[in-house]
């Protein structure tokens, strides 16, 4: 699938405001690559992708992960908030046919991050988190710090993260905890 291809499905998939998320992930996707030297296509490929299930409900979310146990890992035991990672990645893998391991993924850790984050993975995390639109305090110093480094940018969005949802008492993904112990070696 080619990222004219990846950009036409999200747009017919998605709900507007999701499809301008889209947009901006996939063009920051694309710079951030571009900047730390890994493939600008595969990025913008996996930044149209990444959120592509995100509107699925509960049931069409666990019928995607049902169908690759591999690639679900454990998922299911995760928050339901994290699912659209790992669905969307044997979405594009079963739906789309994209074999490339690294986009699968990137887009599978998009929410997480994971323990052994490529650059490709750290450079969607990213992108999915300084896209144009997103305004959250603080989203300009890691827009700055990701220009400049990019673990550190994955580090602290991830300590902020974990500070919100303990916060706000949502569920924290395991995962996520394992992912920042491992940068932070
Ligand atoms: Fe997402
Ligand atoms: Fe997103």
């Amino acid at each position: 699938m080619t990222t004219k291809q990846a950009k036409k499905l999200a747009k017919e998939k998605l709900s507007p405001r999701r499809y301008a998320h889209t947009k901006n992930v996939a063009a920051a996707a694309r710079l951030l690559a571009q900047h730390y030297g890994v493939d600008a296509d595969k990025a913008e490929l996996a930044g149209w992708l990444h959120d592509i299930v995100k509107e699925y409900d509960h049931d069409a979310l666990l019928q995607l992960l049902g169908m690759d146990a591999i690639m679900a890992k454990s998922a299911g035991t995760q928050p339901e908030a994290v699912w659209h990672g790992p669905a969307g990645a044997i979405y594009a893998r079963h739906c789309l046919g994209i074999t490339d391991a690294g986009v699968l993924e990137a887009i599978a850790c998009h929410t997480t991050g994971r323990v052994g984050m490529t650059t490709l993975d750290k450079v969607l995390y990213l992108a999915d988190v300084i896209s144009p639109e997103r305004d959250y305090a603080g989203v300009d110093k890691v827009r700055a710090l990701a220009q400049t480094n990019l673990d550190a940018a994955v580090v602290a969005t991830m300590e902020e993260n974990v500070a919100w949802l303990e916060k706000t008492g949502k569920p924290l993904a395991a995962v996520t905890l394992d992912a920042l112990a491992a940068l932070k070696k």
